[in-house]
């Protein structure tokens, strides 16, 4: 049997910048509250019209064909995690597919929230595992700024726009790869973060529009309580399955949601800040592209052999951690 390994990164992040200064001449905010609660400077946001996840997508996937060198023909499975797909139907999947030519590739889209990228990195760790399929991309690809309401001053800071790719291979090194994982949901935590309307228990109508119920809906402190306990107890489980104390891991990688969630997380596993790979502050919140779109921009640090430890909590509530080891050298 083979392990799943990572064996190329890539991402795209649109030019726009949208900083605190900015946000302060929309909303009633500054930059010291966003600062300190949240910990973003800025983030950036895709603009141009009738542009949404897929394109952001597909540039990832571009981008990660030509750095790995990779046949786009040679593509078995394009898996897209997104909460902001480009149409309610068909998947996201299918458009990335068409647009970056993978015309032997099958796919389709994973809704897991934040926590899209290890939970598509789970799939694509079973498909490797079976002997299923070879390649595999897991693409995380969120607009965000489409669901974002820049009248609400209580969620507009937070999110960002991304796509962040990875090329996902089989390995008969099983030192390498994905290791272990473990995932929940619980679906008590459905009303504190929410789209409350667009789907088919409340279809869009004028209504729902004027009501302002297309957009993020979030009860910031239950959300931020369960993010903090169960991003650390889903790592600490998987810590402890597999040994790992804080002095065999080399890089934490949480879902990038808020510095403070982040630091609540880190400090009560005891991990040590350097470990701690944090680059929410140029990004925001971009769901599920966060944690890919982390280890991209922090590559150049990653070591084959370096052990990662990852942990995710989104809108569901769904959360989980993935223990892997990296599998490329630097460049
Ligand atoms: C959203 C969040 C930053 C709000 O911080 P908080 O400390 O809980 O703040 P509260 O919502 O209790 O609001 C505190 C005060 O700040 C005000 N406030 C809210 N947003 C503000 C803003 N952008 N600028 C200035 N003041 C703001 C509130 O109106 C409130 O004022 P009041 O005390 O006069 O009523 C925080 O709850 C959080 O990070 N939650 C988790 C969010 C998250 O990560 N979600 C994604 C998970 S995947």
């Amino acid at each position: 049997m083979s392990n799943a390994i990572i064996s190329g990164i890539a991402s795209y992040q649109p030019e726009d910048i949208l900083d605190n200064q900015m946000l302060s001449e929309m909303v009633d905010t500054n930059d010291e509250w966003i600062t300190t609660r949240v910990g973003v400077k800025q983030r950036r946001i895709l603009r141009e019209e009738g542009k949404g996840s897929g394109y952001m997508g597909q540039l990832a996937v571009k981008k990660l064909l030509q750095e790995t060198g990779t046949d786009p023909q040679d593509i078995d499975l394009l898996i897209c995690a997104t909460s902001n797909p480009d149409y309610r139907f068909p998947s996201t999947a299918s458009v990335i597919i068409h647009q970056a030519n993978l015309n032997n590739a099958y796919g389709y889209d994973i809704q897991a929230a934040c926590a899209g990228f290890i939970v598509s990195m789970q799939a694509a760790n079973a498909y490797i595992k079976s002997g299923l399929y070879k390649k595999i991309i897991v693409v995380c690809a969120e607009k965000m700024s489409s669901m974002t309401d820049y009248r609400d001053r209580s969620t507009c800071p937070l999110f960002g726009d991304a796509a962040a790719a990875v090329l996902v291979e089989p390995s008969d090194d099983l030192s390498l790869g994905v290791i272990d994982a473990e995932f929940h949901v619980n679906g008590e935590g459905l009303p504190h973060l929410l789209m409350k309307a667009g789907g088919s228990v409340k279809p869009a109508t004028v209504e729902t529009v004027q009501n302002r119920e297309h957009y993020i809906y979030q009860e910031g402190r239950a959300v931020y309580k369960h993010a903090v306990s169960d991003m650390l107890s889903s790592s600490l489980n998987v810590m402890k399955r597999n040994n790992l104390d804080n002095d065999l891991i080399d890089w934490f990688v949480p879902h990038q949601a808020n510095l403070r969630i982040i630091e609540a997380v880190g400090d009560r596993l005891k991990m040590p800040h350097e470990k701690v790979l944090i680059n929410i502050q140029k990004t925001g919140n971009t769901s599920a592209a966060s944690i890919p779109l982390c280890l991209d921009e922090f590559k150049y640090k990653l070591h084959k052999g370096d052990k990662i430890l990852m942990t995710a909590f989104g809108a569901g509530f769904t959360w989980g951690a993935m223990y892997l080891t990296w599998a490329i050298n630097p460049k």
